[in-house]
């Protein structure tokens, strides 16, 4: 979302958009306020290209419970707020808190160390993918930026969607496979010594008109060295060509976020990603965000009426 004149019919991008497709201005809708025709101009983005930013929250960095009472009510605006953990946290404060999840160096190291407590890239992944408490995806994510960092932070979102299509036209044999099961290592603080440290979906469920990704390939990698299950040759070459077509610039559309803007994703159709940051040691508070999930209150077909068609 790099800044650029605005020159679009002021249309929605269709759900399978590409970085051009998303125009800064358009995508950018002011809140509180929002009446009747703004919010459903949000769904319409939300159930289109699954992306809208809501600007001009009044967030306060020296008030984080008040600031994460503000996410909840924005958060509750598009859904029933989803538990982030096993302790039932409905907010997640994301920022750099020292842990190391091992995967800035490429290595399958941590089990307990969350990405959201580390300033460490995040490679492209959406969050749902290895089901941390509910077997049931979530639609929707919300970021809620309170403070910046001082160099990096840099979010990235591509269309899990356009990557499906790029995908099942250059080579239909690792769509199929990536239709088909993979383990999904979902350890972490709190999981109960009573659950399976793994899931097992798809990478991509499509179905009619219904589409979700599963996307985090650290994961992938966990869980298949922990079940001592090593991926086959297909398996990892499906998971190559995903990578490969989800390192496209032209898919890529980035942003950093402001104090006070909030990032509304479709969990299921969008993947994110984060550059690595660096907080100023001058400074007593590094960048901080506030994360919160939803789910649909009514099922996505019920406002086709109002949203963009499914391709
Ligand atoms: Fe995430
Ligand atoms: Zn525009």
């Amino acid at each position: 979302m790099v800044e650029r004149p605005c020159s679009c019919d002021g249309g929605v991008p269709p759900p399978a958009w590409r970085a051009r497709d998303i125009c800064p201005r358009c995508c950018r809708f002011t809140w509180p306020g929002l009446d009747r025709q703004v919010n459903k101009d949000v769904w319409r983005w939300l159930d289109g290209p699954g992306v809208a930013l809501l600007t001009g929250l009044p967030v306060d960095d020296r008030d984080l419970a008040g600031t994460g009472r503000l996410a909840l009510a924005v958060a509750g605006e598009f859904g029933f707020v989803q538990p982030q953990g096993w302790d039932n946290s409905l907010i997640c404060i994301v920022r750099d808190e020292g842990q190391v999840t091992g995967m800035e160096a490429g290595l399958i190291a941590s089990r307990v160390a969350r990405s959201s407590k580390s300033r460490e890239r995040l490679d492209l992944h959406n969050d749902a993918a290895p089901r941390w408490v509910s077997p049931e995806p979530i639609d929707h994510v919300l970021m809620l930026a309170i403070c910046p960092a001082e160099t990096g932070g840099e979010t990235t979102l591509v269309s899990a969607r356009a990557v499906w299509e790029e995908i099942l036209q250059a080579d239909p044999d690792s769509a199929r496979i990536l239709q088909s099961n993979f383990p999904f290592n979902r350890s972490g603080d709190g999981l109960p010594a009573d659950q399976p440290d793994h899931t097992t979906g798809p990478v991509f469920k499509v179905d009619g008109d219904w589409f979700t990704v599963r996307c985090n390939r650290f994961r992938i990698e966990t869980a298949a060295r922990d079940l001592n299950r090593p991926l086959n040759p297909k398996q990892r070459d499906a998971l190559d060509l995903m990578d490969s077509v989800l390192g496209r610039p032209e898919l890529q559309s980035k942003i950093t976020l402001q104090p006070g803007e909030c990032l509304l994703l479709d969990d299921r159709t969008v993947v994110h990603a984060r550059t690595a940051f660096r907080d100023s040691p001058m400074s007593l508070r590094g960048r901080c965000l506030i994360r919160v999930w939803t789910r649909r209150r009514e099922p996505r077909r019920d406002r086709r009426e109002d949203a963009t068609p499914v391709s």
